[in-house]
C-alpha cells in the first residue's frame, strides 16, 4: 500500500536544492512560480507579451525535486543617465516561495546576480523596482529615482492665468492610432528623461498590455494627442476613468503624459481635469517636477505623496561614473565600501569636466579620500535623484575635506529629477 503512494514533497527544512537556470520550455513553470510568489494565479494570456522581452539566459532560480522555489531575472536594456545612456541590467521577477523564505535564498540570488552582472562586463549599473523599500539596500541598491502619487480633486485644479494653452488642441485617438505617433514622441523626451529605459517594439506592446483582470474595474487604457497650431502631434497622454456613480463621482488616472512642448503638456493636463463626470484624478507614478504642480492657481489643490521609484545598483564604479555627465568642474577622492562586490571597494579620484569624467584608482597612501560612502549611497546619487549634501547631513556619508561635499553634490545634480516611467 505504502509503495504504490505518490511521494510526499520533501519538507523544506530537509531539502537539497540546486541553482538552475531557465530554459525555454520551462518558461510557463517558471512564470507560474513567480506569479505564485506574488500570491497571484498564472494565466498564460496575461503574460504572453512578456515572452517577447524575456531572457531565459539571465533568468535563474532554485529548486527542490524539480520545482522551482525560487526566482529572479534580468533583461537587457538602457538607462537615460545625465548627458547620455547606459547599458543597465534591470532585474526582476525575484520571488521566493512562501515556505522558503527567510533562509537567505534572496540573498545567494542576488549575490550571484550581481558577479553574473560584473562578468559579462555589459552592464555597470543594476535597476530595480523593489515590493517593499526595507529589502535591497543590504546588496547596494540606493534610492536613485524618487517619485510621487499625485492627486486631488478635478474641480479645484484651475490654472495660474499666466499659463499658456496654446492654440492647438487635444484629441482623443484610439489605441492602434496612437501608439505609431507616441513611440517618435516618446523617443524625443528620453534623452531628456533621466531614469527613463529605452523601449523597442517588443517593450512597447508590454507597456500597454492591458487585459481587464488587471483593470480593476477601470476602462481600457484611452490615448490623447496634442495638437500643435498646425495640427502636428507634439505631445501625448494614456489614461483611463473608473466610473462611480455615487456622489464621489468617477476617477482618472493617468499613466502616462509627456510632451515636446510646455504648451503640450499643460493643455494635455487641462484636458485630464476638465473630463466630464470626473471629480478626482490620480498620477500613480508621476516625476518629482510633474508640470500640474506647478500650473495649478492653488498649490494645496494637489497632494503629492513620496513613492520609491526605481533602485540603481553601481556594479563597475568606475564605468558607471564615466558614463554620466556632470554640471560642475570636480576633483574629488572617494573612498568607496561595497562588502559585496569587493572589487568596487577602495579609494577613486574623479575629475568631472566639459569633456566629461574620469575616474582612476588611488594607490593607498597616495592621497586621502575626501568622501567615504558605501556604494549604496554613491548609487543612490548617481542619477541626481538623491541629494549626497542631504546623506552627508544624515551621517551616512562622511566628508573628510571641508567644502567638498557642497562640491561633489553640485557636481552630481541635474537640471531635471529622474523619472521611470517604465514597470519591468
Ligand atoms: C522578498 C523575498 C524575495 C525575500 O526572500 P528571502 O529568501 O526570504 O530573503 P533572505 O532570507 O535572503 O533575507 C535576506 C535579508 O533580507 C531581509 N528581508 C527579506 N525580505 C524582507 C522584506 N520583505 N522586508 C524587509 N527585509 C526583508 C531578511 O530579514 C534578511 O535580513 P538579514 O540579512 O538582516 O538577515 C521574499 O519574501 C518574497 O518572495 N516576497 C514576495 C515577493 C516579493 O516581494 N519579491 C520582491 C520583488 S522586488
Amino acid at each position: 500500500m505504502a509503495e504504490s503512494m505518490t511521494p510526499s514533497p520533501t519538507a523544506p527544512h530537509l531539502a537539497k536544492r540546486d541553482l538552475v537556470y531557465l530554459t525555454p520550455e520551462r518558461l510557463d513553470e517558471f512564470f507560474a512560480a513567480v506569479v505564485h510568489g506574488f500570491h497571484d494565479d498564472y494565466v498564460a494570456a496575461k503574460w504572453e507579451p512578456h515572452r517577447k522581452v524575456f531572457e531565459p539566459e539571465r533568468s535563474f532560480g532554485f529548486q527542490v525535486d524539480g520545482r522551482w522555489i525560487s526566482t529572479c531575472g534580468a533583461y537587457s536594456r538602457r538607462l537615460t543617465v545625465p548627458g547620455g545612456t547606459v547599458p543597465v541590467a534591470a532585474v526582476t521577477l525575484v520571488t521566493v516561495q512562501p515556505s522558503y523564505r527567510r533562509r537567505g535564498l534572496l540573498t545567494e540570488m542576488m549575490k550571484h546576480q550581481l558577479y553574473d552582472i560584473y562578468e559579462r562586463n555589459a552592464e555597470p549599473v543594476a535597476l530595480l523596482w523593489a515590493s517593499e523599500s526595507a529589502i535591497y539596500g543590504r546588496y547596494g541598491y540606493g534610492h536613485a529615482c524618487p517619485q510621487v502619487r499625485l492627486s486631488g480633486k478635478t474641480k479645484t485644479t484651475a490654472f495660474r492665468p499666466d499659463v499658456d494653452l496654446g492654440t492647438g488642441s487635444v484629441g482623443e485617438v484610439e489605441r492602434d492610432e496612437a501608439i505609431p505617433i507616441i513611440k517618435p514622441l516618446h523617443q524625443n523626451v528620453l534623452s531628456r528623461r533621466v531614469g527613463a529605459l529605452n523601449r523597442n517594439d517588443d517593450w512597447w506592446v508590454v507597456k500597454w498590455h492591458d487585459p481587464e483582470q488587471w483593470r480593476h474595474g477601470s476602462s481600457a487604457y484611452r490615448f490623447a494627442l496634442h495638437y500643435d497650431r498646425r495640427g502636428h502631434p507634439d505631445g501625448y497622454l494614456a489614461f483611463r476613468v473608473k466610473n462611480d456613480w455615487s456622489e464621489s463621482g468617477a476617477e482618472v488616472s493617468v499613466e502616462e503624459l509627456d510632451a515636446d512642448t510646455a504648451v503640450a503638456r499643460a493643455a494635455l493636463w487641462r484636458f485630464v481635469l476638465d473630463l466630464d463626470l470626473v471629480r478626482r484624478f490620480v498620477r500613480h507614478n508621476a516625476p518629482l517636477d510633474d508640470s500640474v504642480r506647478y500650473l495649478l492657481a492653488d498649490r494645496r489643490a494637489v497632494k503629492a505623496e513620496d513613492q520609491d521609484g526605481t533602485y540603481a545598483r553601481l556594479v563597475d564604479v568606475p564605468r558607471a561614473l564615466e558614463a554620466r555627465r556632470y554640471l560642475a568642474d570636480l576633483d574629488v577622492t572617494i573612498r568607496i565600501e561595497d562588502p559585496l562586490l569587493t572589487h568596487n571597494t577602495g579609494i577613486l579620484r574623479l575629475e568631472t569636466g566639459r569633456e566629461g569624467a574620469a575616474v582612476t584608482r588611488v594607490t593607498r597612501g597616495r592621497r586621502r579620500p575626501d568622501l567615504i560612502m558605501n556604494v549604496r549611497d554613491l548609487s543612490a546619487i548617481y542619477l541626481g535623484g538623491t541629494s549626497l549634501a542631504a546623506l552627508v547631513r544624515a551621517g551616512l556619508v562622511a566628508e573628510r575635506t571641508k567644502g567638498i561635499a557642497a562640491a561633489t553634490a553640485a557636481a552630481f545634480g541635474w537640471s531635471q529629477p529622474p523619472f521611470c516611467p517604465d514597470f519591468f
